[in-house]
């Protein structure tokens, strides 16, 4: 019989600039989020915001009005955690204040409260794609070591006050997408030639280490219970060689590193022997002291959050590309594919938590896992059949890991309640089993409504996955 043990950790995931709105209520000044028209995939990013443009992140779901009603149907569903993100601007509105905004510190002490009360563990993402805007026009994002010391201030602040109701923390959404999306992950804005660029990618990169290493330190000093992670996009881990010719099972082992590289640092503590390689074919200029190095070692992060999606299909000279969910490279024909183009792949899921365990050992977190579909009303019900195959097709495969001796501590489903797609900045594209009545122009009266996903989910969670 299925049975996912003890106290494991059923729930749901989103992200405050995709789902909150409020964008300037009670102080909060704007981040990245907030200039984008169709999301961070878009082709042209907007750091002003412009008179007429319509910009989904600035009402999204206003979660940030009704999350009191919304965890009421997060519970009802049994959820036994529920993850969201702070928005830094809510706290630092530029990111660089000299003190908190007491307004921003109240409002997330009463939703995290909420959950408490509502018998479900706050899981908190302290940077989702939402660096202040002020942090990329002043200083390109994490390219600067000033975002270092302005993020260990926010860290102190919310540890400080919400510490007591957060035991399970992330620094940073996917920072490994700083690759495909550096805007989103790192507040870049990329310039100059390819080593440029490159050198750009990986010192956002090694200063969000150094960030993520010190925050650890942070963490631990003021929450000794605090259980500190990293938030990995490791849909991209999941490669596959097109065929069987030696370049390309290389060449996919070499683009996993890619994604796996950042894990490697965080997990590990050390840069890995591979790297090197790196920083010379690319000729890379980073500027990474002994004393950051010493932090990174000293303090590794305690556990692995990722999300995946989708796996994709490596070929010498197919194009790669990556953004939100993942990489896609040439099609895989055992595969169906979702109406976004995403490869639905359950196994690739077990797979991937047995890479991981092997490779480092400590307690991995699904934080993200979903399907993003468009939704039919019919006689005021939503059956949505794909969304609910896909959800007990990946959480078999998860029961498998654990099986297999994976120590996989929960599960939170992307998009529990419809949000804006964070690629690009639609409604349409719904993971939700909640469906919120508002479209991609905007229109709609943001009620909410259970689609059949939600009873399907409920009874998963209350049979502890019997169900399945
Ligand atoms: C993940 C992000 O990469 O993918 C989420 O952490 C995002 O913020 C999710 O929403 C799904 O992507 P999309 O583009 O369908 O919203």
């Amino acid at each position: 019989m299925v049975d996912f043990g003890d106290g494991f950790l059923w729930g749901g995931a989103i992200a405050a600039n995709q789902a909150e709105g409020a964008w300037n209520v009670a102080g909060k000044g704007p981040d990245i989020s907030d200039t984008l028209t169709h999301g961070i995939m878009a082709k042209e990013i907007h750091t002003k915001i412009e008179e007429n443009a319509y910009y989904p992140s600035h009402e999204a779901i206003d979660f940030y009005h009704r999350y009191k009603d919304d965890l009421e149907l997060m519970h009802e569903m049994g959820f036994k955690c529920f993850r969201t993100s702070i928005a830094w601007s809510r706290i630092f509105p530029t990111g660089e204040e000299e003190k908190p905004s007491e307004a921003g510190l109240a409002y997330y002490e009463e939703m995290f409260s909420t959950m408490k009360r509502l018998g479900m563990e706050p899981v908190v993402t302290i940077s989702h794609y939402e660096t202040p805007l002020n942090l990329v026009t002043k200083y390109n994002g994490w390219t600067s070591k000033k975002l270092i010391s302005l993020y260990l201030r926010y860290c102190k602040a919310i540890f400080k006050r919400l510490g007591h109701l957060v035991n399970y923390w992330m620094t940073f959404n996917e920072i490994n997408n700083v690759r495909t999306i550096p805007y989103a992950a790192a507040g870049v804005l990329l310039s100059g030639n390819k080593a440029e660029r490159l050198s750009q990618i990986y010192q956002a990169s090694h200063n969000m280490f150094v960030a993520n290493a010190r925050a650890n330190k942070l963490a631990h000093q003021i929450m000794p219970k605090a259980h500190m992670g990293v938030m990995l996009s490791l849909s991209g881990a999941v490669i596959y060689a097109g065929t069987t010719k030696p370049e390309d099972v290389l060449g996919t082992y070499q683009l996993q590193r890619r994604s796996l590289f950042f894990a490697d640092v965080q997990l590990r503590g050390k840069y890995p022997s591979y790297f090197k390689r790196m920083i010379t074919e690319n000729h890379l200029t980073l500027d990474i002291t002994e004393n950051e190095l010493a932090d990174i070692k000293a303090f590794p992060s305690d556990y692995l959050g990722f999300s995946y999606y989708r796996s994709s299909v490596y070929e010498t000279g197919v194009n790669t590309a990556g953004g939100t969910g993942g990489l896609l490279g040439k099609p895989n024909p055992y595969l169906k594919i979702s109406k976004w183009g995403w490869p639905i792949d359950p196994i690739g899921l077990r797979y991937l938590c047995n890479l991981l365990q092997d490779r480092y050992d400590k307690p991995l977190f699904i934080v993200e896992n979903g399907y993003g579909d468009e939704d039919k009303i019919i006689d005021g019900k939503i059956h949505d059949q794909e969304r609910i195959a896909y959800l007990k097709a990946h959480l078999i495969e998860v029961h498998e890991a654990l099986q297999d001796g994976c120590n996989i501590i929960g599960y939170t489903w992307w998009g529990p309640l419809d949000i804006v797609s964070a690629g690009t900045g639609e409604m349409r594209k719904r993971y939700g089993f909640v469906y919120v009545d508002k479209n991609n122009a905007g229109e709609g009266t943001l009620r909410r409504m259970k689609k059949d996903s939600f009873y399907e989910y409920q009874k998963i969670i209350q049979t502890n996955g019997a169900s399945l």
